[in-house]
């Protein structure tokens, strides 16, 4: 009994912080949509000498980029946006 309940708990927590972890890749989207196509467009990360080639270096470029050009995201805005870009481009595990 004690048992099930503490498993009970323990799935009710993991549950609720990884739905407030989890990453909004349609933010990322739209927030790159809106934001990153003035200089490049999604060619830039596919180019074939591309980089950017750890997701380290994602996160470093993407922040280097939205710095320059004052955008003043929060940490969840480059998270979502770095998750966009390697779901869908760069395919980091
Ligand atoms: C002011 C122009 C400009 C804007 C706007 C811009 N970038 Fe960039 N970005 C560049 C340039 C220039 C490079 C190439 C840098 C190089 O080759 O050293 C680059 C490269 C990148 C790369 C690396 C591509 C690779 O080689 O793998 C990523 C990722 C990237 N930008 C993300 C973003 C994101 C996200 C935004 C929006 C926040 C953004 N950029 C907006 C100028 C811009």
């Amino acid at each position: 009994m004690k048992t099930a309940l503490m498993t009970l708990i323990t799935t009710g927590l993991l549950v609720t912080s990884s739905s407030i972890l989890a990453v909004d890749i349609n933010h990322g989207k739209s927030l790159q949509q809106k934001n990153c196509m003035k200089c490049h467009d999604d060619g830039m990360y596919t180019r074939e000498d591309r980089r950017v080639t750890t997701p380290d270096a994602l996160r470093n470029q993407v922040q280097r980029c939205e710095v320059n050009l004052n955008l003043k995201w929060f940490p969840e805005d480059v998270d979502a946006v770095v998750e966009y870009l390697n779901t869908t481009f760069y395919k980091f595990k």
